[in-house]
């Protein structure tokens, strides 16, 4: 298993937003994560289509993008049409999960589920099969830069187990303080995915953490 490095643009500059991708880009980011807030699923709120788009024109990375929003549906077809390779839903805000799951496959992109610290991993039995990819929160949604709650660490390891059991591909990811002090511990409990926001835009050398954050889970494979 290789690990991936998942860039989150939230804590880029704006103001420099094709350069900060480019940075990723030449650092040999595997994704670059792409935060949809509404004001109302999270207290933030961030941007749509227009943002996306535009990273779009900057990289051919996938495009990972997670929809911290109520009735995510609603914004399915054109954020595939905006580029979005990977689309990301929470179990929380969505009751017909299996549905909004398949829609999304049927338009092309890969299908993903996030849960929220305090939701089960169980809840997601029975749609292992309808998953590209399953993220597993380590913060509560909403900002960059928060701690990473270390009872996720159980939780990554119930994921892998149950993605395992059922014989899934499906990514596990994980987002949320990912960090020097925490990656490596995430990697071992069995995740492949690793978001990172304020980690690589707030260091020095944005390019250098993505590789240092890389190695950090290669030492220990
Ligand atoms: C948090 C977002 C994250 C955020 C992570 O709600 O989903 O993707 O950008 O930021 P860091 O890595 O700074 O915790
Ligand atoms: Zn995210």
């Amino acid at each position: 298993m290789t690990v991936r490095i998942a860039p989150s643009i939230l804590s880029a500059d704006f103001a420099r937003l094709g350069d900060e991708i480019a940075l990723c880009v030449d650092g040999g980011a595997d994704w670059i994560h792409i935060d949809v807030m509404d004001g109302c699923f999270v207290p933030n709120l961030t941007y749509g289509a227009k943002v996306i788009e535009t990273v779009r024109r900057c990289t051919t990375l996938p495009l990972d993008v997670h929809l911290m929003v109520v009735e995510p549906e609603k914004y399915f077809d054109s954020f595939v049409k905006a580029g979005a390779d990977l689309l990301t839903i929470h179990q929380e805000a969505a009751p017909h999960l299996q549905r909004h799951l398949a829609r999304i496959r049927e338009l092309g992109a890969r299908a993903g589920v996030a849960l929220n610290p305090s939701t089960p991993v169980a809840t997601l039995t029975d749609v292992i099969d309808d998953l590209d990819l399953l993220l597993v929160m380590t913060v509560n949604p909403g900002f960059g830069g928060q701690r990473f709650i270390p009872r996720s660490l159980h939780r990554i390891r119930e994921a892998r187990l149950l993605l395992d059991a059922r014989g899934s591909r499906a990514a596990l990811e994980v987002d949320g303080g990912v960090a020097r002090d925490t990656i490596a511990a995430c990697w071992r409990a069995g995740a492949d995915t690793m978001v990172a926001g304020n980690a690589v835009f707030a260091a020095p050398d944005p390019k250098a953490e993505i590789a240092a954050l890389r190695a950090m889970c290669h030492e220990v494979a």
